[in-house]
């Protein structure tokens, strides 16, 4: 297997907004990811992947780009920003950006100067077309977050398409021109010496000619258009030609986040010979358990399914292409919550099986801001306190016309909103957990009293020592990035078991995910096997070391070195 440095180091996404407040403002910002340097080069992380501080409106917490080149008021300065990325590099840490241009801000020069006329010269940036006969938008497609796709524009007579929301209308790719500022603006980032992208839904950029209507559920006025724009005609060509006249000069670090990518279509993305990305985002496990509404209306999930997604990956991308591996970021809800148990007396346990289960999979693994302490999902109790404007959208959509009730919403928001990922990190019992000396944009959660990195830096047995020592074993472990995974006990609803293996050695990955005890007893493959030493675990030993019959307590996780039976 090629080897890369990016496929070795491990990534800590920051969230500006919600990591550290440096002027009082009660928003996070610049100086604050400066002020934590010395803090997460203490964890290990190799790189930052930066959600987006440039210029914005905030409609949609910097996701909506009015400036590509300049920096948000509220994060401070492009002084600040080469202050922190020297800083950042001084201490061995790259900088990934993140890069937004399926859509800009409709704030942007390019949209102002699109929507004063039919012949303006940068109409064909964006996206337009006339209404349908009879009136209406020119097609029936849903944006990602409620109502129409498409905005009237009463100027030009005209409507533009926002996957969106409105205030996010789309980048037309199709015209060169804007293909060329696209690849100017990365080049002045790259050439400021930052150190690659996580590109936002790239794989929405190329749309099937003639926009047509997508097929609509019955009762239902807008349609999900996915299949005319997910992984859209030229996108590949796209892609390539990013690459060519950009990333391929400069020794970066790429992932594109592919809402709907498949594993073939990762290959396609990721695959060493194609010259495209190196990693791509996909969704299928975060997705697992989605009801009627979608992550509103929530269902148990299974280990099994959880099991049998992940493990199409990691076979899919095993002899070419590469696993990005996730289990939250700011769109998703806190990972104890979401994937085992965040009761207090099981959040050590279930935070570190977490971890382990993540680090141990194949591919580049990335910690989201707070994951570190096992930082949990907020529930607010009034919808006033919420923020993000996908789930005030839904809860209008939804609660506001009876789909669901307020009770039912609440709930689907309290499981899955994207402002639990989205509360201020907890640095320390102070007023507002130590993010701000001023009022939060966004309430902190009330557990950071107990909750928090002081606290946790401080206890030599806490999660954020155990990200540590997770972080120092890949470091010295290659099994942990380049070895082959192989599953075990594919049918079992509560352990997660796996191997890896690199030319001679072999480590058996055990993950309880239940709250019960079980016991695992070693498949047949492994017959030939003892094991030999526990290279690490989230429970004191029990004593129990021999492959046949390890009883697992409640979230316990354990990695063995495994030798061979004399
Ligand atoms: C994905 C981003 O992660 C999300 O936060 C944003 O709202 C959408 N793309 C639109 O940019």
């Amino acid at each position: 297997m090629t080897q890369a440095w990016w496929k070795e180091a491990v990534v800590y996404q920051i969230y500006p907004r919600s990591f550290m407040d440096g002027n009082g403002d009660g928003i996070g910002d610049l100086a604050g990811i400066t002020s934590r340097l010395d803090y997460l080069q203490e964890l290990g992380i190799d790189v930052i992947w930066l959600s987006p501080v440039y210029k914005s409106p905030n409609d949609d917490n910097g996701y909506d780009i009015s400036d590509y080149r300049d920096i948000m008021d509220e994060f401070g300065t492009m002084e600040q920003f080469d202050t922190m990325l020297e800083e950042a590099h001084r201490r061995g840490i790259k900088i990934m950006m993140d890069l937004v241009v399926n859509h800009s801000s409709d704030e942007h020069a390019w949209f102002m100067e699109a929507r004063k006329s039919k012949d303006n010269p940068y109409r064909d940036y964006y996206i337009w077309r006339p209404g349908r006969e009879g009136g209406g938008a020119p097609n029936n497609w849903v944006s990602c977050f409620g109502g129409s796709a498409w905005e009237y524009d009463a100027q030009t007579d005209e409507y533009y398409l926002h996957l969106f929301t409105r205030k996010q209308p789309d980048l037309n790719w199709e015209n060169p021109r804007l293909r060329r500022e696209v690849y100017d603006l990365m080049t002045f980032w790259l050439d400021k010496g930052i150190d690659g992208f996580r590109m936002d839904v790239i794989n929405f950029i190329s749309k099937v000619e003639g926009l047509p209507d997508a097929a609509l559920q019955e009762g239902a006025e807008y349609a999900w258009g996915g299949e005319y724009f997910l992984n859209g005609p030229r996108i590949h060509d796209y892609l390539q030609e990013m690459n060519r006249e950009v990333l391929s000069r400069y020794p970066v670090m790429t992932v594109g986040e592919m809402p709907g990518a498949t594993v073939e279509e990762a290959k396609l993305y990721t695959g060493l010979q194609r010259n495209e990305l190196q990693m791509v985002f996909h969704f299928e496990h975060v997705n697992v358990g989605d009801g009627k509404f979608g992550k509103w209306t929530p269902n148990p999930w299974k280990l099994t399914e959880l099991k049998a997604i992940l493990s199409k990956w990691q076979y899919g991308l095993r002899e070419d292409g590469w696993n990005s591996l996730y289990w939250s970021n700011h769109d998703q809800p806190r990972a104890v919550s979401r994937f085992a148990s965040d009761k207090e007396e099981y959040r050590f346990v279930s935070a570190t099986m977490l971890a382990t289960c993540l680090h141990l999979h194949q591919g580049t693994p990335y910690i989201y801001q707070g994951e570190e302490i096992g930082m949990t999902n907020v529930a607010f109790d009034s919808i006033e306190d919420y923020r993000d404007v996908e789930t005030l959208n839904a809860y209008r959509d939804l609660a506001g016309t009876g789909k669901l009730t307020h009770e039912q919403m609440m709930d689907g928001i309290h499981q899955r909103s994207r402002d639990n990922g989205r509360t201020p990190v907890q640095w320390s019992n102070a007023p507002h957990g130590g993010f701000t000396t001023g009022t939060p944009w966004i309430a902190v959660n009330p557990n950071f009293t107990h909750i928090n990195m002081e606290q946790s830096r401080q206890d030599p047995d806490s999660i954020y020592h155990y990200y540590r020592a997770l972080i120092r074993l890949r470091k010295a472990n290659p099994i942990m990035v380049y070895g082959d995974y192989d599953l075990l006990l594919e049918n079992d609803e509560q352990i997660y078991a796996f191997t890896r293996t690199l030319d001679a050695e072999k480590w058996l990955v055990l993950c309880n995910f239940s709250d019960q005890t079980v016991l695992f007893s070693a498949p047949e493959e492994l017959a030939s096997y003892t094991a030999d030493q526990l290279i690490i675990g989230n429970y004191e030993s029990n004593g129990d070391e021999t492959l046949g019959s390890i009883t697992l307590r409640p979230y316990e996780t354990r990695v063995y070195r495994l030798g061979n039976e004399t």
